[in-house]
């Protein structure tokens, strides 16, 4: 038998003992800051919309949302199809929003560009922050499937959890008192590309 080469590095269990927890707590933060950099850096800018024409449909009148958050779901259609969506009165006017004097609106499309699921408007932040881990002191849109956040006062931009696109926006005219959503923005994630 030869003797042990002392050059050639040898593990014994003992260093089986340290090396495998490290590689596996390594493994775990390279992991965690990889789901940070997604859940925080990746997500997409909100741009001026490009609208595609579709039905002249009802959202909401304008005495339905007397003040600031107040907002209304509504449907509109895609492809012949029923879409949810919501028109929401903001503080301030927003990229493909509508302004009426001095009261701003935002329409967006209600499914979820992470996986289609139908996102809501959440009204109170501080149970928001504690359901979609997403901080902030105003309502938000948040998904129930997988706690993606969307951020009304950017447009839809997607803020926080696995969506990387902003909800689509509904281009919206007011005519007597009342909203209309008369087009899509384009495409129309996730249902396009
Ligand atoms: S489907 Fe909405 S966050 Fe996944």
């Amino acid at each position: 038998m030869s003797p042990p080469n002392p050059k050639k590095p040898h593990l014994d269990r003992r260093d089986l003992l340290w090396i495998l927890p490290s590689l596996v707590t390594g493994g775990f933060f390279g992991w965690l800051a990889w789901r940070t950099y997604v859940i925080h850096f990746t997500k997409a800018k909100v741009r001026e919309p490009l609208w595609r024409a579709g039905p002249r449909l009802r959202a909401a009148a304008l005495d339905e949302l007397p003040s600031v958050w107040r907002f209304r779901y509504f449907e509109y259609r895609y492809a012949d199809s029923p879409l949810r969506a919501v028109v929401i009165r903001l503080p301030q006017p927003v990229s493909g929003g509508l302004s009426v004097g001095e009261a701003h609106f935002l329409a967006l499309s209600r499914i979820c560009t992470h996986q289609g699921c139908t996102v809501n408007f959440v009204d109170n932040p501080e149970l928001g922050a504690i359901a979609y881990n997403y901080r902030t002191d105003h309502p938000f849109l948040g998904c129930p499937c997988h706690f993606g956040a969307y951020e009304p006062l950017q447009a839809g931009k997607a803020v926080y959890g696995p969506p990387q696109f902003p909800l689509p926006r509904l281009r919206l005219e007011e005519e007597g008192g009342v909203l209309y959503a008369t087009g899509l923005e384009v495409p129309f994630r996730p249902l396009e590309r």
